[in-house]
């Protein structure tokens, strides 16, 4: 069976850092996007995986060319973004008229993808939809469900929702028939949320739900990056050894959600202070307090410094006696404000 990841986007929301590195290479607790991606298709028996890409295309073609065994990948290059569809019609030779999944490239979720093909099965319509469950939709537009169907979409609703009913946000995981791929409409920009799906609602009366309340969470912002890693850090304490987590030995979780990769030089009296991730070969500095901070690999934080609500990029060094918070510290003046609101992430 073949995947299609869609990874053509500009990532502009997290600038500056986009410049640096490929959305989909973020690493959430030392691991890339795409490296749980590959892994959880691979799981379900994923044999072909087409990246649907445009930007940073070398580097993601570098990337998957360290893969072996078995899994092969191909490029599907867009000289200009095409849209959520229009990149997957794009591709529509690569598919080769074989039943499609398709991913964003910017989750991480521990959905089972084989789960969802086999519901796709049962369900005998052209297309089948992840849904997230969440308790505050106003952000994110809503499926409109029937049971198990989805007969509409709600864009950011507006005004009072039944606070008991549970609310399902699209999770940006699709099966597709090969009808659906064939259908999309070649070389324009087409949006799957905004045309593709509801044509097909109009043309079908409804598609498949995959309802999914676990871990999810989208990398699309600094305030969505941070939440993802600590609430992949959540799901280890919550399901244990999960698949996504499965086999690795390099790190330490600790209590107060604090994660450390095995590789950390910590020096004397650091304080890890509640909600703290410290990925590969980063260190911290004799007597320095961090709260609320994420470091990339190969950060450094000097002696003395306070960081509180951080995300320090890859290979930035704060120097000694720092005292900052609400900041992305990329690449020297490449400072970003940034507000994370621990209520609203839901994490504690
Ligand atoms: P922003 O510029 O910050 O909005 O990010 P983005 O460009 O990645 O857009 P968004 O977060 O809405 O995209 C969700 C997913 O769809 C990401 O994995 C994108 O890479 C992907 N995507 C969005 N637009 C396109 C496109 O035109 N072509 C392809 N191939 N993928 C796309």
């Amino acid at each position: 069976m073949k995947a299609l990841l869609l990874i053509g986007g500009q990532a502009t929301r997290l600038s500056p850092l986009n410049k640096h590195i490929a959305k989909s290479l973020m690493p959430v607790c030392d691991r890339e996007v795409l490296n749980y991606q590959i892994g959880q298709l691979a799981r379900a028996g994923v044999s072909q995986i087409i990246l649907a890409a445009g930007y940073m295309v070398e580097q993601l073609a570098d990337y998957v060319s360290g893969y072996s065994g078995g899994l092969e990948f191909a490029i599907s290059l867009e000289e200009e973004p095409l849209g959520t569809a229009g990149a997957i019609a794009h591709a529509a030779e690569l598919v080769d008229n074989d039943r499609l999944v398709v991913l964003n490239a910017d989750i991480i979720s521990d959905v089972d993808i084989a789960e969802v093909i086999t519901t796709h099965e049962a369900g005998g319509r052209p297309a089948t939809l992840v849904g997230y469950a969440v308790q505050d939709p106003a952000r994110y537009g809503l499926l409109q469900l029937e049971g198990s169907a989805i007969t509409g979409f709600t864009e950011k609703p507006e005004g009072q929702l039944d606070d008991d009913a549970k609310h399902f946000i699209n999770a940006g995981i699709y099966v597709l028939e090969p009808t659906v791929v064939n259908s999309i409409p070649q070389g324009r920009s087409v949006s799957i949320e905004r045309e593709t799906f509801p044509q097909l609602i109009t043309a079908h009366g409804a598609l498949t739900h995959f309802p999914h309340e676990r871990l999810w969470e989208d990398i699309g912002t600094f305030e969505s990056y941070f939440r993802a890693n600590f609430a992949l850090v959540a799901s280890r304490y919550t399901y244990g050894d999960n698949a996504l987590w499965g086999g690795r030995e390099d790190f330490a979780l600790f209590k107060d959600m604090v994660y450390m990769h095995e590789s950390v030089e910590l020096g004397k009296g650091v304080d890890l202070f509640h909600r703290v991730i410290a990925m590969a070969r980063s260190s911290i500095g004799a007597d320095s307090r961090l709260q609320n901070t994420i470091l990339l690999p190969g950060a450094v934080v000097g002696e003395r410094c306070q960081l509180t609500d951080c995300i320090i990029g890859p290979g930035v060094s704060v120097p000694e006696g720092t005292r900052i918070n609400k900041m992305v510290m990329v690449a020297g003046e490449q400072n970003t404000a940034f507000y994370p609101d621990a209520h609203d992430m839901g994490i504690s």
